[in-house]
């Protein structure tokens, strides 16, 4: 094939393509460090680029038109090229990377593809390619950034890229700061403080879609939050951006903070990026922590999420029982309150054994609370009840 470093081919999805030779990068039997391979290529992330073609497709039927699509940050190729073989309706996709080594790949893979016709591929840096789109009539309708560790560095050139109603997708995987390990980072890269809690990892999603809500909010753009999901090492958010000042400040409107009790896990919110900061904790009296600002709003659209889970089945996906369980878990999230409780964490404090979180889901119902399962932890419930109801049934579970 004429590189410098030897090839294998893998398939994923609809299409067959060539990566770095995953052996010369492997870490252990089933561990690749993708980042030390010639060009960027990792087995990993296939259900995030499955969910990528089925939100993408999902997108595309509520436009019913063609759609014009670019990947800033493509490694092989594999993600552009997927989404124009595997999503009907894409017209048009720019694929990009600022490695040389990378661009030739990509370009193989789109010849091997047949899909020259679809698919440019380019050899530039993100934001000077996507400014180049910034302009009317050359905007995209979707935008897939999917860089290594943080994406902020692209999302201003990407709203700006984007038409009015078009879908951007970000993938985070640098959960250290988004987590709070390293929150001044957080702070610095999102403008948004982190907090280690057991629901950091929806924490990070709300930091992520704080920091393109401010961001777009510049431009006079809104967004709408339809999809996101946190899976292995990564984040992934999809958010429809708006034009206009209106919608901009409707987004501005759903940002604020989360405060939080250490000692007793009560946590509430507080809405608006000015509003008065509660110090104390109602429940027990210890110090509050905050997280924010951050997104308050949606982090799943129910209409939307039931048109991605009318296509899972059709495309016989490796991944179809992950998409099928995370779609389930997320559909009845859709309407539930703000960060959940995990069991663990209060049968620690207890130094009781953890019951079955279904059974706990179960007994919030059975007195007359919402709780459903989250897909952000396996014994998270999210739930109306209060974090003094919640260790109430857990006892009383366990004391039957
Ligand atoms: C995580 S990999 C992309 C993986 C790909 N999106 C996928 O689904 O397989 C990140 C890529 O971004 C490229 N990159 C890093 N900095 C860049 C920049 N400033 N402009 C364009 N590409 C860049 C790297 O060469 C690398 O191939
Ligand atoms: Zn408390």
């Amino acid at each position: 094939m004429g590189f410098s470093f030897q090839t294998e081919v893998v398939k994923e999805g609809k299409v067959s393509f060539a990566v770095s030779k995953l052996e010369t990068y492997k870490k252990s039997q089933k561990e690749y460090a993708p980042s030390g391979a010639p060009v960027f290529y990792n087995p990993i992330m296939e259900l995030n680029r499955d969910i990528a073609v089925l939100a993408l497709q999902a997108y595309q039927r509520s436009l019913k038109r063609g759609i014009r699509v670019c990947e800033p940050l493509t490694g092989c190729g594999v993600r552009g090229i997927r989404l124009a073989a595997e999503v009907d309706g894409v017209e048009k996709v720019v694929v990009n990377d600022i490695s040389r080594e990378a661009t030739k790949l990509a370009s193989f893979n789109v010849e091997q593809n047949n899909i020259t016709k679809i698919i440019s591929v380019m050899n530039e840096d993100a934001n000077l390619l996507l400014n180049r789109y910034a302009a009317p009539r050359k905007r995209f309708d979707y935008i897939d950034v999917d860089p290594f560790g943080s994406p902020v560095l692209y999302i201003d050139s990407a709203v700006r890229a984007l038409r009015d109603g078009g879908l951007l997708a970000l993938t985070a995987t640098d959960m250290a700061p988004l987590c709070g390990v390293y929150p001044k980072a957080c702070v610095r890269k999102y403008g948004g403080k982190p907090l280690r809690t057991e629901y950091c990892h929806e924490l990070a999603v709300r930091l992520l879609a704080g920091c393109l809500a401010t961001i777009a909010a510049r431009h006079e753009m809104g967004i709408k939050v339809l999809f996101s999901h946190s899976t292995n090492h990564y984040i992934r958010l999809y958010a429809s951006v708006h034009y206009g000042a209106k919608q901009a400040d409707i987004s501005i409107g759903k940002m604020g903070h989360i405060l939080h009790c250490f000692a007793c896990f009560h946590r509430e919110t507080a809405e608006g990026l000015f509003s008065y900061l509660r110090q104390e904790c109602p429940e027990c009296g210890s110090q509050l922590k905050t997280a924010g600002p951050l997104w308050l709003g949606e982090l799943f659209d129910e209409a939307y999420c039931s048109l991605i889970e009318k296509d899972v089945e059709r495309r016989h996906l490796k991944q179809e029982k992950r998409i099928v369980k995370l779609l389930s878990l997320v559909k009845n999230e859709t309407k539930a309150p703000v960060t959940y409780f995990v069991v663990d964490k209060f049968c620690d404090k207890l130094n009781l054994p953890a019951p079955p979180i279904i059974k706990v889901v179960e007994e919030l119902r059975n007195g007359g609370f919402q709780a459903v399962l989250t897909h952000f932890n396996s014994k998270g419930v999210r739930t109306d009840a209060s974090a003094r109801i919640v260790k109430e049934v857990i006892t009383r579970i366990l004391t039957i």
